[in-house]
């Protein structure tokens, strides 16, 4: 029998990683019965281009009670999460959750009650544990090819398309996604937790904004969106998607994702005033150039940055073992994205180097998004890397990056177990 699935949010994220993937690849085991988002008009885009049939809703109880889903796959702006993880749970629900879990360490506690109160099962996408080269890396330290992890130096860097698109949108507000620490970090943390399996324990963090928001604008330049912007010719970083959608027809691609763009979000905009073209110089209250360091259970340090405006776009990190050291870098060009190279160098024992080229896994996120699919509809139980993801490591990543806001905000260190109580 298929599995019923709801969605709660019309997002890019539960249209096209979930919604599509269902309908196109799934459907002999999973079928989506409801689409839940406040936006009417986004949630009917998302119908349209999965199946008319699907019944839309404003109303998220009234969708639970009418399609009787299995489990209910949250989408929606981070900082909402937790609300429909902990509704659907009380409703008797099962939860695929988007990363964040959620934004800070009350909603965290929330959702760690709900789940205990009701023994339903969530599940958090971390889908970067999929990406290969990132599975590998866990097989090395699990082989012992360094012996124990002592310090992980960690570097990711968002260039100026993908990095941008954080100060255009929803997530430019601490209150919707926890800045970049939470809903883009959570990512990296999970990856260092799951790596070395040890507990975050103590955070200090930096933050800054070096390089969008008003104070950067050039001559004060600047806008409430891209879409009719007067300075659009002069600026650095125009938004390509809306009102240039007819000259880009000529490249299909180009011209789905324009689609997309304009259906989901600007012909939406009546229902919410939501604009997805925000201007980078406007107003902002989180940071662009982070930096944090983390002490775990096992005595190991993260060193970690996050810069959201860099000429490359990807990661390099360095782990130390007692042993020995795993190089790693995934780094493309700001221009096209086309030459990710994934490479791994291990320094042995034995003082050798040797290096791995990793080929990229097929699709979205380095191949992590359709290995965790897979892995979700059509997986067993069996799991010897931990590759699948719940509650509490949702929880460990979400309150590293949530520690690190706070210890930029207070100037000091935090500490994690003070943050929330873990059921063991
Ligand atoms: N794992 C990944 O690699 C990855 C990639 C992209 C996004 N995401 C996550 O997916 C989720 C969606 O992100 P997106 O970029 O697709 O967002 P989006 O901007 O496309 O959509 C956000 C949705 O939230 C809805 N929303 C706003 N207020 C709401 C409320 N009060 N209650 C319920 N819904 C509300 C909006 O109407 C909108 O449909 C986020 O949690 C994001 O962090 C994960």
């Amino acid at each position: 029998m298929k599995k019923r699935y709801a969605l709660a949010g019309a997002s890019g994220r539960g249209f096209m990683m979930y919604g599509r993937n269902i309908v196109n690849n799934y459907a002999d085991v999973a079928q989506v019965v409801g689409i839940f988002d406040p936006n009417y008009l986004r949630a009917g885009f998302v119908r349209d281009n999965l199946d008319k049939d699907i019944p839309t809703y404003t109303d998220f109880d009234k969708m639970i009670e009418e399609t009787k889903p299995d489990c209910v796959i949250v989408t929606t702006m981070d900082s909402f999460h937790h609300e429909f993880i902990i509704r659907s749970l009380d409703a008797g629900c099962d939860v695929i959750c988007e990363k964040p879990m959620t934004i800070d360490a009350q909603k965290t506690q929330e959702i760690l009650d709900a789940e205990k109160r009701n023994g339903r099962k969530i599940i958090v996408t971390f889908n970067y544990r999929f990406i290969p080269y990132v599975t590998r890396v866990k097989e090395l330290i699990r082989e012992g090819a360094i012996g124990d992890v002592v310090a992980v130096d960690y570097e990711w860097l968002l260039d100026k398309r993908h990095g941008a698109d954080y100060f255009r949108r929803w997530h430019k507000w601490m209150k919707n996604g926890g800045g970049l620490l939470v809903t883009k970090a959570t990512h990296h943390f999970d990856m260092v937790n799951w790596w070395l399996d040890q507990d975050p324990v103590k955070v200090y963090a930096n933050g800054a904004l070096s390089f969008y928001g008003p104070q950067h604008a050039k001559d004060g330049r600047r806008s409430v969106r891209c879409t009719g912007c007067p300075y659009k010719k002069e600026c650095e970083l125009p938004f390509q998607g809306f009102d240039d959608i007819t000259t880009r027809n000529a490249d299909p691609m180009m011209k789905a994702r324009a689609n997309h763009l304009k259906g989901m979000y600007f012909d939406a905009e009546s229902v919410d005033g939501y604009y997805r073209d925000q201007c980078l110089f406007a107003n902002c209250d989180i940071y662009d150039n982070m930096s944090a360091t983390v002490t775990y259970s096992g005595g190991t340090i993260l060193t970690y940055s996050l810069q959201a405006f860099s000429p490359l776009e990807g990661v390099k990190f360095a782990i130390n073992g007692t042993y020995g050291r795993i190089e790693g870098e995934a780094v493309a060009s700001a221009i096209g994205h086309t030459e990710l190279s994934f490479q791994l160098r291990v320094y042995n024992a034995k003082g050798e180097m040797v290096q791995y080229k990793i080929p990229q896994g097929q699709g979205p996120h380095g191949g992590g998004d359709m290995r965790m699919l897979d892995k979700i509809f059509r997986g067993n139980d069996s799991d010897p890397l931990g590759h699948m993801a719940g509650s509490r490591d949702g929880a460990m990543s979400v309150l590293v990056g949530a520690a690190a806001n706070l210890s930029i905000k207070e100037d000091r260190p935090l500490y994690i177990k003070d943050m929330v109580h873990l059921y063991e």
